[in-house]
């Protein structure tokens, strides 16, 4: 069963699709995170009284300078964290809803540690390759 998405993903969605085509609309917002419409209302109401995004009903979702910043720092997370998975080998179809499911439960702190791992292990290109190797291997025997 998947679980209700929270506070974050409404977040991370507004962000993106504000970041694509300029706008939110609370029907896109609704098909991306395929929950109804009045979900997505409610938990915008929310995110306006906490200082996240304005919102004014048919006129669609904005973000305050609060929610940009929050947007933009869920989204890199979520970047970051398929980027680790990706490196060690998880099947790409795979990769989006693991990440998806474990996002939500990690410490900033491990985030940070994760993203230092990441970028070392972009500085060691010959590591990730015998990572690779040794996962043919694996497999072959
Ligand atoms: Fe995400």
């Amino acid at each position: 069963m998947m679980a209700t998405p929270g506070m974050e993903d409404y977040l991370e969605q507004i962000y993106l699709h504000i970041e694509r085509s300029g706008l939110a609309r609370a029907s896109d917002i609704a098909d991306s995170l395929d929950v109804l419409p009045s979900s997505v209302t409610k938990m915008v109401q929310r995110l306006d009284r906490e200082g996240y995004v304005y919102y004014e009903r048919y006129k669609g979702i904005e973000l305050t300078d609060r929610g940009l910043a929050f947007g933009k720092k869920l989204v890199k997370r979520h970047d970051i964290l398929e980027e680790f998975l990706r490196i060690i080998g998880v099947k790409e179809e795979k990769i989006y809803e693991d990440v998806e499911g474990i996002e939500h439960h990690l410490s900033w702190n491990a985030i940070d540690r994760i993203t230092d791992l990441v970028e070392a292990l972009e500085r060691n290109p010959k590591f990730v390759k015998q990572l690779k190797e040794d996962r043919t291997k694996q497999k072959d025997e």
